[in-house]
């Protein structure tokens, strides 16, 4: 086994600080009689799959004020849905044709330093690689944004865009649209938090088939 060797006290703290946190937690656990953590732990059943910024900011579960159990989690820079990424075709796989999740939410956030980066010139190391997919999607809107003169703006209907253009990416996934052709429970979503206010705006462009999505996108 690997020794515990932290030398500096400061960082000793900081990590102690996590496992103090964590005695609230089992405190919570253990007063809790509904049984729910014992059945928990014989495995899980969510129904929804949120695939959201990986910001310290949007916490899926306190943003949705679910408990562990309910919401199957996938996170990234600026909640990317690309096409080839196997990470997160592993979790949809997973969280659709084992889990049978019902909703997909891909939950952007106002803010988002991914997608502020992404309108930028600037390096800022191997994240540009994945800033170029938002770079992309600016690319497709980039008259619209270019048209908006308020930097904040710009950035926030960006984000809008972007999680349009992910909910899209989900969508023709051979995993999304194989489903749709077994089951008529399966609700693909995008939405966008607001941090300040903690409210989810819904950005209505829900889809529950292949219907809408082109004739390129929707495979045959
Ligand atoms: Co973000």
């Amino acid at each position: 086994m690997y020794k515990k060797h932290i030398e500096s006290p400061e960082l000793q703290a900081g990590f102690e600080k996590i496992l103090e946190g964590n005695k609230q937690w089992m405190k919570l656990v253990a007063e809790d009689t509904t049984g729910r953590y014992q059945q928990l732990a014989k495995g899980q059943s969510p129904e929804i799959l949120w695939i959201g910024c990986a910001d310290s900011r949007v916490p899926a579960n306190q943003i949705t004020n679910t408990l562990p159990g309910e919401v199957f989690v996938h996170r990234n820079i600026a909640n990317m849905c690309v096409h080839s990424d196997m990470n997160m075709l592993s979790v949809l796989d997973y969280a659709v044709n084992v889990l049978k999740v019902k909703h997909v939410i891909v939950a952007g956030h106002y803010g988002c330093g991914g997608v502020a980066a992404s309108l930028s010139r600037k390096q800022f190391g191997i994240i540009d690689n994945w800033l170029c997919h938002i770079k992309d999607v600016y690319r497709l809107h980039s008259e619209e944004i270019d048209a908006i003169q308020d930097e904040e703006k710009k950035v926030n209907r960006l984000v809008e865009l972007n999680v349009a253009e992910q909910v899209s990416n989900l969508c023709s996934t051979s995993i999304i649209q194989n489903a749709w052709k077994e089951r008529d429970d399966l609700a693909v979503h995008g939405v966008v938090i607001d941090i300040a206010t903690g409210k989810i705006v819904d950005l209505d462009i829900t889809f529950t088939n292949s219907e809408g999505l082109g004739k390129v996108l929707a495979f045959a």
